[in-house]
């Protein structure tokens, strides 16, 4: 271990984000009652430009009036490169109350974006009289967000979350697909039988982001998966983004919700099994050991670590 211990990831449970448009308030009640940890309500790229003003009304009311219950709430406001990102926060800030939780900056480049929403949140807060300050989330969904992932995790103590936003990053880096996230077909490589073996293309952003995200204390999440169609295409997505670290996943339709949950709690095997180790390992220090075997393999300290990884997260989750 470095000096610098590595820092805990928030304790809020962050399995499913559930987005919605800010100009289809009519859904907003179906999303507070869903099972969604995290909702995510939208001024950005689902909102069309003449609807922009009225989604944020829409917005607003709906922090002031709806019962979010434990929710983690949240709005996405619009990028740094548009015409409405500073009218969001001011609106926001000034008019909802303090049910909202969190404020996602889309498409973050650098540190400096982030430095810039904080300078102008700082200021509205304190103007306010606000006691409860806005955490960031963030979505590294550019070129520029992947080459500064890491100064963008520790550009402001308001940070919490990171998620990969599949289409734009797609997009940005110029990849050759019109798919948001899943497997694509032409990125494979050749079997020794000649057939197609296919590989994850979203492989190194997600490990750049679970590796920023750790280093600096946020939850790492997955973005969106467009095929809402597609439940083995989403799980299978998910199933990948949890065994290299994510803690969730968004869900785009509600009907992903329940998915991304089930692949985001520990499941009772995982937890039986974790708590095995940790007896394991237990009686083997007592008995002057550092390593042991547990079903004819290896545990050892490591082991422990790995172990309270799953036992900590449905602690968390169980509440
Ligand atoms: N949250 C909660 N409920 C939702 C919902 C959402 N995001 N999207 C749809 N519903 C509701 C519908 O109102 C409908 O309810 P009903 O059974 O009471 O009539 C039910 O779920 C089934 O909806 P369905 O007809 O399958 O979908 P749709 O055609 O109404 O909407 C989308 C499909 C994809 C346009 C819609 O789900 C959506 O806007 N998703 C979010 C998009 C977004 O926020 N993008 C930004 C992040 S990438
Ligand atoms: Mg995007």
């Amino acid at each position: 271990m470095s000096f610098l211990i590595q820092p805990d990831s928030p304790a809020q449970p962050n399995r499913c984000q559930l987005f919605g448009p800010g100009s289809r308030p009519e859904i907003f009640e179906k999303m507070a009652a869903s099972k969604a940890d995290v909702i995510n309500l939208d001024l950005e790229d689902s909102v069309s430009p003449a609807d922009k003003p009225q989604a944020r009304q829409n917005a607003i009311d709906a922090i002031n009036n709806i019962d979010w219950g434990t929710k983690t709430l949240s709005v996405r406001i619009n990028g740094l490169d548009s015409e409405f990102w500073y009218r969001d926060v001011v609106d926001l800030l000034e008019k909802s109350g303090n049910r909202i939780d969190q404020i996602m900056i889309p498409k973050a480049g650098n540190a400096k974006d982030i430095y810039a929403v904080d300078a102008l949140v700082s200021s509205i807060e304190t103007a306010m009289g606000r006691k409860k300050p806005i955490n960031f989330e963030v979505i590294i969904e550019t070129a520029a967000g992947l080459a500064h992932v890491e100064e963008i995790a520790a550009a402001s103590p308001r940070m919490r979350a990171m998620s990969l936003g599949a289409a734009d990053y797609a997009a940005s880096m110029g990849m050759q697909t019109t798919g948001i996230g899943g497997t694509q077909e032409n990125y494979y490589m050749l079997g020794a039988d000649g057939n197609h073996q296919l590989a994850d293309p979203w492989h190194a952003p997600v490990v750049a982001i679970v590796a920023a995200c750790r280093t600096h204390g946020l939850l790492p999440v997955d973005g969106p998966f467009g095929d809402f169609s597609d439940d083995a295409g989403f799980t299978a997505q998910a199933h990948r983004c949890a065994t290299l670290g994510m803690v969730g996943k968004w869900a785009i339709h509600p009907n992903q919700v329940a998915l991304a949950n089930a692949v985001f709690t520990p499941s009772d095997a995982q937890l039986a099994e974790a708590n095995e180790i940790l007896a394991a390992m237990e009686k083997a220090t007592k008995s002057g050991q550092g390593a042991a075997v547990y079903k004819g393999r290896l545990i050892d300290l490591a082991s422990i670590k790995q172990a309270k990884v799953i036992v900590k997260q449905a602690a968390l989750i169980s509440g």
